[in-house]
């Protein structure tokens, strides 16, 4: 039997009552940049609801800072990048969790918080970097290099990560490689984000081929004619974009550096790049900037909705598991990352 998606199961509409409007009042004041009046009677309903059912079940959304604004601004209760989401997953006293953002972030919560329900709005949600390779390819490379330390990034599955010896985000390579006073490491997956950590440290880098298709479809030719375009423009960009996008631009970071970058600095003209609701997340909060939007999305953040998030809440499903063996070696890589400050 084929059956229906969460976006056909979600379809009911909800009405854009005068109470709503009221109730959404102040939330529509912190998106009015970014999401058109007109649009508002669509979200505001489901936000309302999605609201609602967050006191009833106990839940928090956890919101990637590439979700869109109506959820990131509209039912989030903690954003961050995907070390943030991580060390904030270990700390919630609420009994269900849904992953606003992709599966393995999910699977992060979940291992984080085995006694609480993780939703993930749609199991769908993926990332090309997790899917670049396996827990067998993972073995493979520990028996070619005996000895040598594998470090993981996040974005991996949590059967990967369980071959691992510690995770990183791209908020904190750099620190773990160094942390562990080896002359080599392996870096897996992502090779940008590899060649990034080698610029940055005396520490020799295996790395691997996996590419974010986000971020490996900018160019340092595409940089070079925005800053033609565009005077005194500040180009900040996430490490896992190829080499010469990172050496065109003037600040590299994780998602939340460059967050913090932008609204501590409040540069005149940004270019952030990196996936492109994340410029929509932060121009709401700094109006005075000007922001230059080549907008790359990622197809599997984008799967990710509320009418999926308000179906996940009423349903409790789908929910992540992950089996026992799998998640207490996995858990113990993202756990040893956590404890290196
Ligand atoms: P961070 O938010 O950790 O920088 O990661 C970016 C990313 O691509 C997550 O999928
Ligand atoms: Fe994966 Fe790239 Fe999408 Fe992040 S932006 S989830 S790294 S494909």
């Amino acid at each position: 039997m084929v059956q229906a998606s969460p976006d056909t199961l979600t379809r009911d509409t909800l009405a854009y009552t005068p109470e709503v409007a009221e109730r959404t009042a102040s939330i529509y004041e912190r998106v009015k940049n970014v999401i058109p009046p007109m649009e508002w009677p669509v979200f505001a309903p489901e936000i309302d609801a999605i609201n609602r059912l967050k006191a009833e079940r106990n839940a928090v959304v956890l919101a990637h800072n590439y979700q869109t604004p109506e959820i990131f601004h509209g039912v989030a209760d903690i954003v961050g990048d995907s070390l943030a989401l991580a060390r904030k997953a270990a700390e919630t006293e609420a009994q269900v969790i849904v992953q606003a953002g992709v599966h393995f972030m999910a699977e992060t919560s979940k291992l984080l918080s085995p006694e609480k329900t993780v939703l993930i709005p749609d199991i769908m949600a993926g990332c090309s970097l997790a899917s670049s390779i396996t827990a067998a390819d993972v073995r493979l490379l520990r028996e070619t290099y005996p000895g040598v330390p594998i470090v993981t990034y996040v974005n991996t599955s949590a059967e990967v990560k369980a071959e691992s010896d510690i995770c990183v985000t791209s908020g904190n390579a750099v620190k773990i490689v160094e942390s562990l006073g080896t002359d080599r490491v392996i870096f897996l997956p992502d090779e940008y984000l590899a060649n990034y950590v080698a610029s940055q440290t005396d520490v020799k880098i295996i790395s691997w081929k996996g590419h974010c298709e986000v971020h490996e479809r900018f160019t340092g030719d595409e940089i070079r004619s925005y800053r033609k375009g565009y005077e005194n423009l500040m180009v900040i960009a996430h490490p896992e974009c190829p080499q010469d996008v990172l050496e065109a631009a003037d600040y590299v970071g994780s998602t939340a550096q460059m967050i913090d970058f932008v609204t501590s600095k409040k540069p005149g003209r940004v270019l952030m790049v990196t996936e492109c609701s994340m410029s929509d997340n932060v121009a709401a909060e700094v109006p005075e900037v000007e922001f230059v939007r080549p907008c790359n999305l990622c197809p599997h953040m984008k799967r990710i909705t509320l009418p999926k998030i308000r179906h996940a809440l009423e349903t409790m499903s789908p929910q992540v598991e992950i089996d026992p063996a799998v998640a207490e070696r996995a858990r113990r890589a993202v756990a040893r990352m956590l404890e290196v400050r």
